[in-house]
């Protein structure tokens, strides 16, 4: 049995990760491919209880705030993303460890140093083959979140601090550009998605090979 491939979304608040994540999932169908959609914090009962502490609770220290993203992410990891992946069927996940970089790292100051000893220790047997990152100016992003209601934590914070995630994100999108995918999510809809079909096709040709 070939593995399935594990892709991830990212992207600051309000860049238009869920209607995209949809695109994402009905363009593999589409395609004969088996897709199991997933996000982080979350995913398995356990990181789902995390992820309400980790959005809402006030006065999170930055080092317990990755602690339990990471606690929530290596029972996600074992039980649900790996599996998934050994039967064949392909993962998109809505969010993974590049926004612990972006947002803890980034944004909150934790020494990137750290989350790579997290991340070898505990994910290190699973990388996304392929991540796409949407970019946006963040008033753009945050001008839409804020319309949607209902904020988070993050979704509450700084322009600066907002800016920092972002800035983190296209840092690893340069080291990373094999892998990572930036989308100029500022770009009409149909734009985005066209680009998005496009790295797709060519993506699940080289894996039917
Ligand atoms: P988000 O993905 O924006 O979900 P929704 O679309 O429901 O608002 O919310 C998840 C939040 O979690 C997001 O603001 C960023 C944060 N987050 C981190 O800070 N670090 C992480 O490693 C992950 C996965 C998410």
């Amino acid at each position: 049995m070939k593995r399935g491939c594990f892709l991830s979304l990212e992207g600051g608040e309000g860049v238009g990760k869920t209607t995209n994540l949809t695109f994402i999932a009905d363009f593999l169908r589409r395609h004969g491919i088996e897709v199991v959609i997933t996000r982080e914090p979350g995913g398995v009962p356990l990181a789902e209880t995390l992820r309400e502490l980790i959005l809402d609770e006030a006065g999170l220290q930055p080092e317990a705030e990755l602690l339990l993203i990471f606690a929530g992410r290596v029972q996600h990891v074992r039980d649900k993303i790996l599996p998934t992946l050994e039967r064949g069927q392909w993962v998109v996940c809505d969010r993974f460890v590049d926004a612990s970089y972006a947002y803890q790292g980034g944004g909150r100051g934790v020494s990137r140093h750290r989350i790579e000893y997290l991340e070898n220790w505990l994910v290190a047997g699973c990388r996304p083959d392929l991540t796409f990152l949407l970019d946006a100016p963040v008033e753009v992003g945050l001008r839409r979140a804020r319309a949607r209601g209902d904020t988070n934590r993050f979704e509450e914070e700084t322009v600066a601090f907002l800016e920092r995630v972002r800035q983190s994100y296209l840092e690893r999108w340069r080291r990373e550009p094999r892998r990572i995918c930036r989308i100029d999510a500022s770009r009409p809809l149909a734009e985005v998605q066209e680009a998005i079909a496009a790295k797709l096709s060519r993506l699940v040709e080289t894996w039917r090979k």
